[in-house]
């Protein structure tokens, strides 16, 4: 083979493989299903369902994976049934202080202050007010889990930010503060 046909045949393979990906000017498609897919319509008739659609709600009572569902109700009756009866499911193997404190660190100071006395930076900059001294509530697991829940009054829900657990090593530094205010 001469060496200017050998050239001429790498110019050309160079040139096919530039014209194949210019994307504009599609012709040849690789795998075409991978760009023109199988749509899926969700809200089509079917007879698969009884009620015709192919959209369908999750079933009663599934709950989403990972999901810990929360019983008490976001009511007064609700946060007296928590204060009373929810308990924090942590083992004292589970709990570690160093967490905990940079949880609340990080979610709680801003507003409650480093020791629990209601004097964060918001209240001192006089942004926020109505904060309360941890010392002056009675408060306990169970109602500290509910407020981290649902909110309460000013105070917004944690419920999106902290996990389970994260919300109960909250509640457990809570609760060591209060009871070094109350000293
Ligand atoms: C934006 C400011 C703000 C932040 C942030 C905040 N709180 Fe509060 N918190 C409040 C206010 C205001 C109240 C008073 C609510 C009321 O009783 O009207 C309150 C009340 C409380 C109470 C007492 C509730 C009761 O039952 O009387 C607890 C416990 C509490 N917060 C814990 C926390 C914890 C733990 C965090 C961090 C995860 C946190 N708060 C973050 C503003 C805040």
């Amino acid at each position: 083979m001469s060496k200017l046909f050998k050239t001429s045949i790498v110019i050309a393979l160079v040139a096919f493989v530039f014209t194949s990906c210019d994307k504009t000017r599609r012709k040849l498609q690789f795998m075409p299903d991978m760009y023109q897919s199988v749509s899926g319509e969700p809200y089509e008739e079917s007879n698969v369902f009884e009620n015709g659609s192919e959209a369908q709600l999750p079933a009663v009572g599934s709950v989403s994976r990972g999901h810990i569902p929360y019983e008490y109700p976001d009511t007064n009756e609700g946060y007296l049934s928590a204060k009373k009866n929810l308990k924090s499911p942590l083992t004292p193997e589970d709990f570690d202080s160093k967490k905990s404190a940079q949880l609340y660190q990080i979610y709680c100071v801003v507003c409650h202050g480093k020791k629990g006395n209601g004097l964060g930076d918001l209240v001192k900059r006089e942004k926020f007010l109505g904060i309360p001294n941890y010392k002056d509530r009675d408060i306990t697991e169970g109602s500290i889990y509910h407020v981290l829940m649902h909110g309460k009054n000013m105070m917004g829900s944690h419920a999106s930010q902290l996990t389970e657990k994260e919300r109960w090593l909250i509640v457990k530094h809570v609760q060591e503060l209060r009871k070094n205010l109350l000293k």
